[in-house]
């Protein structure tokens, strides 16, 4: 057989592609020649322009998309004439990004979340975020343009490196992806290169240090930047460049993250005043997130007050995050005193991975100002998600916190794991607990993983919260050694409380601990997700199983790994499965590796919720490996 022959189709593909791609570069021709012969591609009939559009290289269908629109713009300005024919045609050029973009990223399509696809529309010259379809071409480019960021950042960290970033080149990879293999100038080599031409799509950017020369700002002014990450900001210059970056774009941003920089109280002064209308302190941000970045110096106790005045005229933020960031005690109470006290919008508010113990504590509570915040009407009315993790919270500061969630009218979400809170803790916030529940519908998750609980105090916890109107929603208790005697409090809950998550991973129920739940478990049980893992409950974790499933119509998903489960286990969860009516996809049984013994874990894997196998069996051991769950 010959080599096969090209069809007439695909050379004349490869024809057009290359007039499009080189025709751009030299412009004469092109507005007086290339630019008509453009024209005649889009007057090809419906499904040989389809076929052409489909198969172009990025470069060129941009060329392309472009003319297109030129086109619909100029007839839009000449009145009576009719572009429905070409206008209609804008949807393949979208099928066609979204095809460019997945034969590029076929693993980035799953992270675009239509849901939190947001257009800026500052026409009115005021940020108004309206959800529109997702605009292919834009995502496109936006993500071909932090490609290019990202591999020219990794040159310029080389020590080798000085002079312009603009000049730094981009891989041949990244430029065969545009062009797929078509011999392109020099110029496409440089990063300017990109800014410049793509820079208009780009709404969210993620810049390393090395970029932010005050360079970068004149780089990517075409931007219409709503959203910047910055990574390991430290140097002056870089301050530098991203404050000049922020004061450009101030308009259109919304949101602000900073990760692995240092952030000391000059530093974030000068960030959050750049922010800011000339001689006001308004700002449009939305979101403002700090994770792994010192904001004090160690001996200083110094506060950034311009942060502070950021956060009180803040009339459109709706999220702060400051995770991991070496925050001390009276700052962390400064901010919760500025928001407090600013009446503002928030709805959502991160202090995590910080030593704040004794932030509220007795000595502040008696200074006159705390006093009157909590006499006051001061509220954050709209505040839904707290999040205080690991912040080293002991009993007392649990006992200080319950006078400030009051404050939190409309909190949903709570979440204080990973603080020595102690049974003390959790009983000194139990009366908010109780009220805030009481009341319908508003707390629903609440998360206290290891805090250093023990069954004593959960029980009290479990038994004081009322039978409510609006079941909770989500509760995690794991990560705390409460033993087997949980057990009976717990099953009780579960009939009462409609609750529908419930986490009590490594609780350490034991044998003993499931058999009890499984005896009391109620007949009508609300439960959709439960995650039972690392419990060491042997064959009684199957019995319980077995049960639960039968009588928990709504279950979703079970996690009941690393429970030490006998082979034996697998014929009683057979039986079980073989009368489910519910709506079960997900039963996670990995890292019970005795299981693999059994003679019938083929059995398991036929149970399917839409195609789908239900159940998650362990992989047969690796010879040489001992079991992890062995004791
Ligand atoms: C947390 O901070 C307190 C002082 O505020 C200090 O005594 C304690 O050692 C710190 N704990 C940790 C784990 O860093
Ligand atoms: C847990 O609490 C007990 C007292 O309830 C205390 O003795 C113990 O030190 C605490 N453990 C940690 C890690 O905080
Ligand atoms: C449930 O348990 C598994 C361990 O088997 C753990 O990895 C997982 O994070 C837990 N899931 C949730 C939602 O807490
Ligand atoms: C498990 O396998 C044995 C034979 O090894 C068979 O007798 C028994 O019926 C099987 N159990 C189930 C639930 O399929
Ligand atoms: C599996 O089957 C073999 C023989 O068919 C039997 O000897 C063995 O006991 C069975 N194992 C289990 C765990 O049922």
């Amino acid at each position: 057989m010959s080599e096969e022959v090209p069809s007439l189709l695909a050379l004349c593909l490869k024809a057009i592609t290359s007039a499009i791609i080189h025709g751009e570069f030299f412009t004469d021709i092109f507005e007086c020649y290339g630019y008509d012969h453009l024209q005649d591609i889009l007057d090809l009939p419906s499904d040989l322009l389809d076929s052409v559009v489909i198969n172009l290289p990025p470069l060129a269908l941009q060329t392309l998309h472009n003319v297109l629109i030129d086109d619909c713009m100029e007839k839009f300005r000449t009145p009576g004439e009719i572009h429905g024919r070409k206008r209609g045609r804008y949807d393949n050029f979208n099928i066609a990004w979204k095809i460019l973009f997945r034969k590029r990223w076929p693993e980035d399509l799953r992270k675009i979340d239509p849901r939190k696809y947001i257009t800026t529309d500052d026409s009115a010259g005021i940020h108004n975020s309206v959800k529109g379809p997702l605009d292919w071409q834009q995502l496109y480019w936006e993500k071909h343009l932090q490609n290019c960021l990202d591999d020219a950042a990794e040159r310029a960290l080389l020590p080798s490196f000085y002079g312009r970033i603009g000049e730094l080149r981009i891989s041949n990879s990244i430029i065969n992806a545009i062009s797929h293999g078509e011999n392109m100038l020099d110029e496409c080599f440089r990063l300017s290169y990109h800014c410049d031409r793509f820079g208009c799509y780009a709404r969210c950017l993620r810049l390393q240090n090395v970029l932010c020369a005050v360079e970068i700002c004149e780089m990517l002014r075409s931007c219409k930047l709503q959203k910047l990450i910055f990574i390991r900001i430290i140097s002056k210059t870089q301050v530098d460049g991203v404050c000049m970056l922020l004061n450009h774009h101030r308009k259109t941003l919304l949101s602000l993250e900073f990760i692995h920089c240092q952030l000391y109280p000059t530093v974030m002064n000068k960030i959050c005043s750049s922010l800011c209308e000339e001689g006001s302190l308004i700002h449009g941000i939305q979101s403002f997130c700090v994770k792994s970045s010192p904001i004090s110096e160690s001996k200083s106790s110094l506060i950034p007050t311009c942060l502070l005045s950021f956060l009180s005229s803040g009339r459109l933020l709706e999220s702060v995050c400051f995770s991991d960031t070496k925050m001390q005690p009276k700052f962390a109470k400064k901010i919760l005193d500025t928001l407090l006290s600013s009446s503002s919008d928030l709805v959502t508010l991160e202090i995590s991975e910080n030593n704040i113990s004794g932030w509220l504590s007795k000595i502040e509570r008696q200074s006159k100002d705390f006093r009157s915040l909590l006499g006051s009407d001061a509220s954050l009315k709209s505040l839904t998600v707290l999040n205080l993790r690991g912040s080293n919270l002991h009993s007392n500061d649990a006992e200080d916190l319950g006078h400030i969630l009051v404050k939190m009218p409309c909190l949903k979400s709570l979440d204080i794991s990973d603080n020595p809170i102690t049974d003390e803790g959790i009983r000194s916030l139990i009366p908010y607990f109780v009220r805030a529940l009481g009341k319908t519908n508003l707390l629903s998750n609440v998360k206290l993983e290891n805090c250093n609980l023990s069954s004593g105090g959960v029980i009290e916890l479990l038994r004081s919260l009322p039978s409510l109107e609006e079941p909770l929603n989500m509760l995690s208790i794991a990560d705390n050694h409460l033993g087997s005697s949980v057990a009976a409090t717990l099953a009780k809950f579960l009939g009462a409380s409609g609750l529908r998550e419930l986490n009590i991973e490594d609780i350490g129920l034991g044998a003993v601990g499931f058999k009890e739940l499984e005896e009391i478990l109620p007949q009508e049980i609300a439960l959709s997700f439960i995650n039972i893992s690392k419990n060491r409950g042997g064959i009684q974790t199957a019995y319980f199983l077995s049960r639960l499933i039968s009588q928990a119509p709504n279950l979703v998903s079970i996690n009941a790994g690393a429970n030490i489960m006998p082979p034996e286990s697998v014929d009683i969860i057979c039986d079980a499965l073989k009368l489910l009516k519910g709506k079960l996809e997900h039963l996670d049984l990995s890292e019970n590796s005795h299981l693999c013994r059994s003679n019938n874990t083929s059995a398991l894997l036929e149970f399917c919720h839409q195609g789908k196998p239900i159940v998650m069996i362990p992989s047969p051991p690796q010879s040489g490996t001992p079991y992890d769950d062995d004791p």
